[in-house]
């Protein structure tokens, strides 16, 4: 915010909740540019209220929360914060996949309401992470960052996505399968795919029948990729063996949600970037691709680069 008040008059909402849309419509017709977070929806329709918009600098990587169509028409352009969070990113997928593996929660949550009596062989008995194989759809940078983690703990590495890789494929060691093939071989799937229409319930009641029941679920990418009520379902009835969420569908989820009744899932609170380093390097990120876009310059990290792109 330095930096950006620096720069131009900057007027900011500190509630500690999202603006209501309300104030969004109310703020936008006087300002060129927007510093936006993703909890705010950024569409069409707000976009016509704001008529000298130039820039909406989105303080994340993930842009779904934005009509990038939109901006584009208007010749907005839009600027987001890649590679900075890649590997915070990686880092918490897999702690959640280890703890969601080896029962880490449920284990701290027994010893906290008074139930570690003894030692016994079958308490809490988790899965090896070691020499399991990893499925993970959607390589991209946060996804490779995973398959590199994964490496070093020794497991063999599948990965679908809608381009293939063939380079990474011999970089990382790893396999690309189809969906199918991944979902029915893998022991652990970790989902780091953007949310499009095309991967909304991208995981679904279908997909759960043919995931292994030992299997284990990590989504760190968007909530929506998953169908909540069918994983609720799966998860219930033990057709897979356990989900990690950072992220569900909706935000935040709702503490007498269906999901919190199981022992076998874990919820956090969309945390997978929340390291100072990596926050800190976003919220610069976020204020240079602002401060260019009002200066009419192409900002660093572009989205519809076309926007500013002469010819
Ligand atoms: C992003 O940047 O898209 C994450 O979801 C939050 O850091």
């Amino acid at each position: 915010m330095d930096r950006v008040n620096a720069f131009c008059d900057a007027k900011t909402w500190d509630g500690p909740l999202p603006p209501p849309r309300e104030v969004l419509e109310e703020n936008v017709a006087n300002i060129d540019g927007l510093l936006s977070l993703l909890t705010d929806k950024i569409d069409a329709a707000l976009m016509d209220k704001a008529s000298k918009l130039k820039v909406i600098s989105n303080y994340a990587v993930g842009f779904d929360n934005i009509d990038i169509p939109a901006a584009t028409k208007r010749g907005i352009i839009v600027g987001n914060t890649p590679g900075v969070l890649t590997e915070t990113t990686a880092d918490h997928a897999f702690a959640l996949l280890m703890a969601a593996g080896r029962r880490i929660v449920e284990g701290d949550k027994e010893v906290r309401a008074g139930k570690w009596k003894t030692w016994g062989p079958m308490i809490l008995l988790g899965q090896d992470i070691h020499g399991a194989t990893l499925g993970i759809i959607g390589l991209g940078r946060i996804g490779s960052a995973v398959a590199q983690r994964a490496k070093g703990f020794g497991m063999k590495i599948l990965y679908y996505d809608v381009i293939r890789q063939e380079k990474a494929e011999k970089e990382l060691g790893i396999q690309y399968t189809d969906l199918d093939k991944l979902l029915s071989q893998s022991d652990f799937i970790t989902i780091h795919t953007n949310l499009t229409k095309e991967t909304h319930h991208l995981i679904g009641a279908k997909q759960f029948e043919i995931m292994k029941r030992t299997g284990i679920l990590v989504n760190t990418s968007r909530g929506p990729i998953v169908d909540n009520m069918a994983l609720f379902e799966a998860l219930r009835n033990k057709k897979i063996a356990y989900a990690a969420l950072d992220v569900t569908e909706p935000e935040p989820l709702p503490a007498d949600h269906p999901l919190l009744t199981l022992d076998n899932v874990i919820v956090v609170p969309h945390i997978a970037s929340a390291s100072v380093a990596s926050r800190t390097k976003m919220g610069l990120m976020a204020a240079d691709n602002l401060i260019a876009g009002l200066k009419g310059e192409m900002p660093p990290n572009p989205v519809n680069p076309e926007v500013l792109k002469k010819g």
